[in-house]
């Protein structure tokens, strides 16, 4: 049976310590197919951590661009850091990141980098903007963001026997995040299709997810597809209920 991810990313989500605590604690290991992970805050990964069930990936939003574990870099948290942390994973080009922080290709390229050589996996995220998508570009803009992993191929395998893959790819068309807008199941369909023959000829092998506005009624659409191999989630993962919803699905 094909594994499926389902991964909230609660950006700067909750508010207090006290919100966090409860919302790692009421959620639940996704069952069957299904692993599921939490990418909170830097300042609440350790609480998190404590109050997740056995068996929930936990993640970290970003990571630094040098491959250095300690030295002088104001705001920056290294990989050994979130690792520390009980972090297994990090979330590497989300579209805020690289818009508010301008975070380029060559940035995207040293995270992962770094990432990998302190023993975490990467959520590379990409996606086309509105524009892009209204003029046709998407395909050619994901094909350019897809370069920054080809270079990882000889470290990426295909094989994870049930554990965290090393990456993991989430297809995140811009316009759809947090807007209650997604593209048409086909038009996803079509985008995975292409990400996942883009990766093969690169002989990089990963798991696809879909993001933008997955809520616990459209996860059922999503999970239909055997190009989709599980969503990840803003706005729905800070509910648990919804989000063992959209887990269940998967
Ligand atoms: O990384 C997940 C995200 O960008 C999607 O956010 O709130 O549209 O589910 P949301």
């Amino acid at each position: 049976m094909k594994a499926s991810y389902v991964i909230g990313n609660w950006k700067l989500n909750p508010a207090t310590l006290g919100d966090v605590q409860a919302l790692a604690s009421a959620l639940t290991a996704g069952t069957g197919r299904c692993q599921v992970g939490v990418a909170p805050s830097f300042v609440h990964l350790s609480a998190a951590k404590a109050a997740l069930s056995a068996g929930i990936w936990l993640g970290a939003q970003d990571i630094a661009h040098k491959s250095t574990q300690t030295g002088a870099f104001t705001g920056d948290v290294s990989g050994a850091q979130l690792a520390d942390a009980g972090a297994q994973f990090v979330i590497v080009g989300h579209s805020e990141r690289r818009a508010y922080h301008g975070e380029s290709d060559a940035v995207l390229a040293q995270k992962i980098t770094h990432a990998f050589a302190s023993g975490l996996s990467v959520v590379f995220c990409i996606g086309e903007t509105k524009d892009e998508y209204q003029a046709g570009k998407t395909l050619d803009v994901l094909a350019a963001q897809l370069q920054v992993v080809a270079d990882f191929a000889s470290q990426i395998t295909a094989d994870t026997d049930g554990a965290l893959p090393k990456l993991l790819i989430a297809y995140e068309p811009v316009w759809a995040i947090g807007t209650g807008l997604t593209p048409t199941f086909a038009e996803v369909e079509a985008v995975h299709r292409f990400i996942s023959e883009t990766l093969a000829a690169m002989q990089v092998f990963s798991p696809i997810l879909y993001g933008g506005s997955v809520n616990d009624t459209n996860a059922e659409t999503f999970v239909k597809s055997p190009l989709i191999d599980g969503v990840l989630v803003g706005g729905a993962s800070l509910k648990a209920d919804s989000f063992a919803r959209i887990a269940a699905a998967f």
